[in-house]
This record gives structure tokens, C-alpha cells and sequence, in this order.
């Protein structure tokens, strides 16, 4: 019997269950209200609010520029609308990177004014004191490994990671060292497929992909790109389930040219 379709409200102990029979993990980024709804009621189960908000909500070129007060912002909107799908929001860049009682009391902004249910934060190593401290308080973290896009300026390139042995190697020691940590899951962005499904066998919490192949535990999207919302962004990894921006685009111009003509509102449509 499938864990997924049995539970009420999705939890990390959830998403471990799923790991351990085999049972994929579904993600998807959701930013507000409406389409948060929408998104759950779908049978998703776990929303990201990504801090990919930067670039799809807020038109930023990176996901730098996006603030804590804004992260809480669509955090809040997300969890009105979810009733079953567990709710993890991306700390901001600057929000954990330096000092880890900042990194906490930032965490614990999060829970306590947006009700979400984990943080995810995007390093190893680098960041390990900020993950066991936020750990220590009780807020389950998710990891991000790979391709993490707040060091974007450091890559250079949103290419692959992890191509060479030396970046290969870290990113499985750190992945270690974030279950030894006691996060409850990790994303792994735009990594070769082999590296990905090495690292999915080589720990025990849940590794959630994206670009990286089919031999990890769960996928995960971002809303604007698998409806096809964004018709500039077409990657490789990137399965498109509509084409949004098309089927929005003739909606708006068939309003435009009623209104013009005077057919909207008709008889049927005014008091
Ligand atoms: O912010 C985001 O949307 C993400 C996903 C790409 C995993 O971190």
C-alpha cells in the first residue's frame, strides 16, 4: 500500500517512510495562496518555498536579491492555503551563511510568522554550524546540494556540478555530514545521474532531485517552469506539463479585443 495516498498531512517521518519502500517523493515550488491550493489539493507532497521567488514572482535575475520579510511573505500565503503537504521554506542568501545565532533566530522568524513546517538551506561543510544549531531548536532542515544557485557569482555558470572527481567526492562527504547532522532530506541540483543515485544509496534520508536524474528518491520543479509559464526557460531536465504562457497570453488578448468591441460584458454579465 502506497505511504502517500494513506496519510492526512505529510510529515519528514513521512518522507522517510517513502524513502525506505521505495516509494518516490513528489516536490514542487509554490509561492502564493491560490496557487498553493491548487498544488496541494493536487496530492503533492511537499511544497518548496523556494527562494527561486527572486526570479519567478520578483523578476530578479538571481535569487540573491530576495529578502527575509519577503521569504516569510510567501511562506505565509503558501501555508493558509496547505492542508496535507509538508511546507519547507528556502533560507534566504545572507539569512544563515555568517554567524549561526543569526542563522537560528532567522529560522525561528520563519516558523513562528509563516507556520511552515522546515528550512532548507543550500551548503555542507561551509554551513554545518548553522544547520545543528537551527537542528538543536527543533526545525527540521532540508540540504541543498550541487548546483546551489545563492553561490552563483562563485560558479560563474549555472552548468553542471560536480563533473570532476574532487567536486564529486565533497558533495558525497558532505552529504554525509548533513544526515550525521540530522537533516531530514536533501535537494541535489544539476548533477550527473550516476553521482546522484550514488549519493541516494550512500545515506538514508531522502535525496529529492533536480537535473539529476531518476535514481534518486524523489523530483522536484519549479511551478512556473512545468507549466510552461516562463516560455524563455527550456532546459534539459525541464519536462513541461502545459504551456501556460501560451494559453494565458491568447486568454488576455480574446478579454482585450471584447472589451474593444463592446462584447464583454453582455446582458448575462451585468446587474
Ligand atoms: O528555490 C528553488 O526553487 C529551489 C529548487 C530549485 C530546488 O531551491
Amino acid at each position: 500500500m502506497s505511504v502517500h495516498k494513506d496519510v492526512k498531512k505529510v510529515t519528514t517521518h513521512v518522507l522517510q517512510e517513502m524513502k525506505n519502500r521505495g516509494e518516490k517523493i513528489s516536490m514542487l515550488t509554490g509561492y502564493d495562496f491560490s496557487m498553493a491550493r491548487i498544488i496541494d489539493a493536487s496530492g503533492i507532497d511537499v511544497i518548496l518555498v523556494g527562494d527561486s521567488a527572486s526570479n519567478v514572482m520578483a523578476g530578479h535575475e538571481t535569487t540573491l536579491p530576495i529578502t527575509l520579510d519577503q521569504m516569510i511573505y510567501h511562506a505565509a500565503s503558501v501555508v493558509r492555503a496547505v492542508e496535507r503537504a509538508l511546507v519547507v521554506v528556502d533560507m534566504p542568501f545572507g539569512s544563515y551563511q555568517g554567524n549561526s545565532k543569526e542563522a537560528l533566530s532567522n529560522a525561528i522568524r520563519i516558523m513562528k510568522e509563516t507556520g511552515g513546517h522546515s528550512v532548507k538551506m543550500e551548503g555542507g561543510e561551509e554551513i554545518i554550524e548553522s544547520i545543528k544549531r537551527i537542528l538543536t531548536a527543533g526545525i527540521p532542515v532540508m540540504g541543498h546540494l550541487g548546483l546551489t544557485p545563492q553561490s552563483i557569482y562563485k560558479f560563474g555558470t549555472y552548468v553542471v556540478r560536480a563533473k570532476e572527481e574532487d567536486e564529486a567526492n565533497r558533495l558525497i562527504h558532505d552529504a554525509k555530514l548533513l544526515e550525521e547532522a540530522g537533516c531530514f532530506a536533501i535537494v541535489l541540483e544539476k548533477i550527473p545521474a550516476k553521482l546522484a543515485e550514488q549519493v541516494a544509496k550512500s545515506v538514508s534520508i531522502p535525496i529529492i532531485g533536480i537535473g539529476a536524474g531518476n535514481g534518486v528518491d524523489g523530483q522536484v520543479l519549479v511551478v512556473h517552469d512545468m507549466l510552461g509559464i516562463n516560455n524563455e526557460f527550456s532546459p534539459r531536465f525541464l519536462r513541461k506539463y502545459n504551456n501556460l504562457y501560451e494559453q494565458m497570453f491568447s486568454s488576455f488578448q480574446a478579454y482585450i479585443s471584447d472589451v474593444k468591441s463592446g462584447d464583454f460584458p453582455n446582458e448575462n454579465e451585468q446587474y
